[in-house]
């Protein structure tokens, strides 16, 4: 029984060539590795997911509720990506099983690439360098400036937006941002009251919002307007923010002198699939594919965040930054037993798990609960001794749905 296995037995799956770091990490916190290049089907990943006590996967492995059924011996799934779209959260909060990403491991690297756009934009690289590619010397000063002291502009002040904040500054860019929500301005940036008087007084606008009601075709024709004449558009947030079309008539216009586009409303599946958008071949047009987080650093970041996460779960049982999970994060239990019980959040666990505790004469040295509307998620540090007999019973609860003591 996986409950009854120590810590050192602990086996986990790494599917989908996750970073090299991760299996470091995890073989170096004393757990035995398995891994496949590849992500599984439904049917393998049935068979195989109930002997591992923690399933890692990127974004090509489905984890269904079929898959889930199977969970067996699992305590934990890492998603070692920024979404969790492939994966049934509910019914894997329903199982008990905390599911660990990593949001912020990419949050330099899209940061960067939009430094990089910015002088681009303002030195119509892209179109120089094709025009010299085809043997066409462009050389010309005209509508090539400096960065240095003009304004950028930020929608979304949040880890993008102000680590591009941080570094345009140090560039000599005047900062301003706009955000729905009260930030601290980092440096000199200012913050504005609406995002209209953002748009008036930027050079560039850049884009740093999630996808919500709200920021669904935020720039649309009536917001372009409001840029001043000659400025540029950076949108390397969600494809759905900017309404393309719109977008397409302020360039031909001239009444934008150029944008950098990283994401679409429509992206092509995988890298075999035709892209096509009608920003293609206007000039001054940067795009790329979605690409504004993926860099190398990214990915060695993603494996050692998410694998901390499992380490810390597997063996803590911190659960703090799990995407669909009562959030606790516990110190070591200095000396002690710690029994870890998820159970149906239902009126009278405590008293159930407490009334265990008491008919074994167990001293509880440390106790930790914390809920969401399906499930409790309660740690419970103990003298050595009891730790296990009192989990034996707890495991009999009805309510009871993982549990296991950490040694
Ligand atoms: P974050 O959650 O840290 O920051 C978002 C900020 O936008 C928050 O401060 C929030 O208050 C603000 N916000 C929300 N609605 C707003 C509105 N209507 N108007 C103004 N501000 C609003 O998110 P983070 O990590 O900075 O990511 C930002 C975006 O970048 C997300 O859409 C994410 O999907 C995207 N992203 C794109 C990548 C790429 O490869 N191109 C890679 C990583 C993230």
């Amino acid at each position: 029984m996986a409950a009854r296995l120590s810590m050192n037995q602990y086996k986990i799956l790494l599917l989908e060539n996750i970073h090299p770091t991760a299996r470091q990490l995890l073989e170096e916190a004393g757990f035995t590795v398995d891994e496949e290049k590849g992500s599984l089907s439904e049917d393998e990943l049935c068979r195989r997911v109930g002997q591992y006590q923690a399933v890692g996967i990127r974004s090509k492995t489905m984890i269904t509720p079929k898959v889930l059924e199977s969970h067996g011996a699992m305590f934990a799934i890492g998603a070692f990506c920024i979404g969790t779209n492939q994966i049934a959260l509910e019914k894997a909060n329903h199982f008990g099983l905390p599911v660990f990403n990593a949001p912020y491991s990419n949050t330099r690297s899209v940061a960067e690439l939009i430094i990089c756009e910015l002088v681009a934009l303002s030195r119509q690289l892209s179109e120089r360098s094709l025009k010299a590619h085809e043997g066409i010397w462009l050389k010309s000063a005209s509508g090539a400036r400096e960065v240095r002291g003009k304004t950028l502009g930020i929608v979304g002040y949040g880890h993008i937006g102000s680590q591009v904040s941080v570094l345009a500054e140090s560039l000599g860019m005047k900062v301003i941002f706009y955000d729905i929500v009260k930030k601290l301005p980092l440096g000199n940036a200012r913050a504005m009251d609406s995002l209209e008087q953002l748009l008036q007084k930027s050079d560039f606008v850049t884009l740093h919002v999630p996808e919500t009601p709200q920021t669904q075709g935020m720039m649309g024709a009536r917001e372009l307007k409001q840029m001043r004449k000659g400025t540029y558009l950076l949108n390397a947030s969600r494809g759905t923010v900017v309404e393309i079309p719109d977008l397409v008539d302020a360039l031909k216009s001239k009444h934008l002198a150029g944008a950098a586009i990283d994401v679409f409303p429509e992206e092509p599946a995988n890298n075999d699939e035709m892209f096509r958008s009608p920003l293609q071949k206007l000039p001054n047009v940067i795009l790329t594919p979605h690409v504004g987080g993926s860099t190398e650093e990214a990915q060695e970041a993603i494996g050692a965040e998410v694998a901390d996460s499992l380490i810390r779960f597997l063996r803590l049982g911190s659960t703090s930054g799990a995407v669909n999970f009562p959030q606790l994060d516990v110190p070591p239990s200095k000396g002690a037993r710690r029994l870890i019980n998820v159970h149906r959040n239902v009126p009278g666990v405590l008293r159930d798990v407490n009334s265990i505790v008491t008919n074994y004469g167990a001293n509880i040295l440390a106790q930790y609960l914390s809920t969401d509307s399906n499930i409790g998620y309660l740690i419970m540090d103990m003298e050595k001794g009891e730790a296990e007999r009192v989990a034996d019973e707890v495991r009999k609860l009805p309510t009871a749905i993982k549990t296991r003591v950490l040694f």
